[in-house]
């Protein structure tokens, strides 16, 4: 038996239980402000499972303590369910602080994009890059990421934008997954922006995507989910459509870019393929809202990059106070987000979305679990879930981690239900 006895925790954070029957869990409206936690707890972890948890003073392991069980004293610390961070593009190639230079001078992300920068750029880098030096540089970011609080990933595709590229992105994603301890979901994205070859020609660029690429990563299994960057300047709905349709053929479930720089149409596209998320949404109102109304898909926000490419925020308040669920998710990427850490994220939703510590706790646990198909396994701390979690360093509440948005608070990391290497 591998065990791990953690006591004293101050304040154990996220504890639920999930309806026998149920096949996903997730919050929504006023249930997002609910953050069920113990004071002075205790937790068990039994060979890579949480076997069981409560507070102190009903502790079965005070002296009867299972042969080989390791015992972390989580005095004045709090534990939390690691971080479910549902939207990344954290495998490319080098990165693009030149570009950041180019903002500050005044230039749009859609006006960089057009000049052949930005995400054709990081294309023609990974391009360049052997698929174990690509692995080696995405290591280095997932690393960053376990220590952050990260437990489970999804990964784009996206810089390749050929089909051998986009398959070299898509091995090096399953790789990460195979080689590290985050669970990793990937999502085949050829779709992210028209290759400057195919200039003037996006709808046969589109037959690609459908004709070749799709059917090879079906064929090599090498995605869960498609994604498309629906928007003006980069694809239709009509193309988003017909991706979709496709992929859907193939057992690919559809994400969707949607309303980042305008009112695009994606997250209603997305609602009507079944999507399992519509991300971004800075631009949203009644007919996005009304649509994903009833439906169980995931509106994931990403106040990282809106704060990096210093545009309006999603109005996440507005969409909770109609009752509707929302993720956070980092979208970790070297042009609107080249940062990974899920505080300062939470830190964003609490200050620029007006969200409350505990939604934006739910945001990126819980509700990202759901948006990767885990929330059965991930993304709370529930008897029979994986051991994925974190003990803080000593910290006076669970609020302080979003306030003390700078401070490294994670201090140990427990994965599959063994302690990280930090
Ligand atoms: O989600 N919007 C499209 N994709 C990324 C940015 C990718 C890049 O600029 O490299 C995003 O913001």
């Amino acid at each position: 038996m591998n065990g791990i006895l953690i006591e004293n925790i101050k304040q154990l954070v996220q504890v639920r239980k999930t309806d026998p029957g149920k096949t996903s869990s997730f919050c929504r409206g006023k249930d997002m402000s609910r953050l069920p936690y113990i004071d002075n707890a205790w937790l068990f972890i039994r060979d890579g499972v949480i076997d069981g948890f409560g507070p102190m003073d009903s502790c079965p392991y005070t002296e009867d303590i299972p042969l080989g069980t390791k015992i972390i004293d989580a005095t004045g610390k709090c534990v939390f369910p690691s971080f479910c961070d549902c939207h990344t593009h954290l495998v490319y190639a080098g990165s693009r602080e030149k570009e950041f230079a180019d903002k500050i001078r005044g230039l749009s992300y859609r006006e960089i994009a057009a000049r052949g920068g930005g995400i054709l750029n990081s294309a023609a880098l990974l391009h360049q890059t052997s698929e174990d030096a690509l692995f080696e540089q995405s290591l280095v970011r997932v690393r960053e990421l376990i220590r952050f609080g990260t437990g489970a990933v999804e990964i784009k595709s996206g810089y390749g934008l050929t089909v051998e590229d986009e398959l070299k992105m898509l091995r090096v994603i399953r790789r990460i997954g195979e080689e590290t301890p985050l669970t990793v979901k990937a999502t085949f994205m050829g779709a992210h922006a028209v290759p400057a070859q195919y200039k003037g020609r996006q709808s046969e660029y589109v037959d690609l995507v459908i004709d070749r690429m799709i059917p090879m990563v079906a064929a090599e299994n090498l995605a869960q989910y498609v994604d498309v960057f629906c928007e003006t300047g980069f694809f239709t709905v009509e193309d988003t459509e017909r991706i979709f349709t496709a992929a859907l053929k193939y057992g690919l479930r559809p994400r969707v870019h949607a309303n980042q720089m305008d009112f695009s149409g994606g997250v209603q596209t997305g609602v009507a393929y079944g999507a399992i998320s519509v991300d971004h949404l800075e631009h949203t109102g009644p007919d996005e809202w009304e649509a994903l109304a009833g439906s169980d898909t995931m509106p994931v926000l990403l106040p990282g990059s809106t704060f990096f490419l210093k545009m309006d925020y999603a109005p996440a308040r507005e969409m909770i106070d109609r009752g509707l669920p929302v993720a956070l998710a980092s979208n970790y990427n070297p042009g609107s987000c080249p940062a990974g850490n899920l505080q300062f994220m939470m830190t964003l939703a609490c200050l620029k979305m007006k969200m409350t510590p505990e939604e934006a706790i739910n945001a990126a646990t819980i509700n990202g679990s759901h948006a990767m198909d885990l929330s059965l396994r991930f993304g709370s701390i529930e008897v029979g879930k994986t051991a994925n979690l974190f003990v803080t360093v000593p910290i006076p509440s669970y609020e302080y981690f979003a306030y003390a948005f700078t401070s490294p608070l994670v201090e140990t990391t427990i994965l599959n239900g063994k302690i990280t290497e930090q």
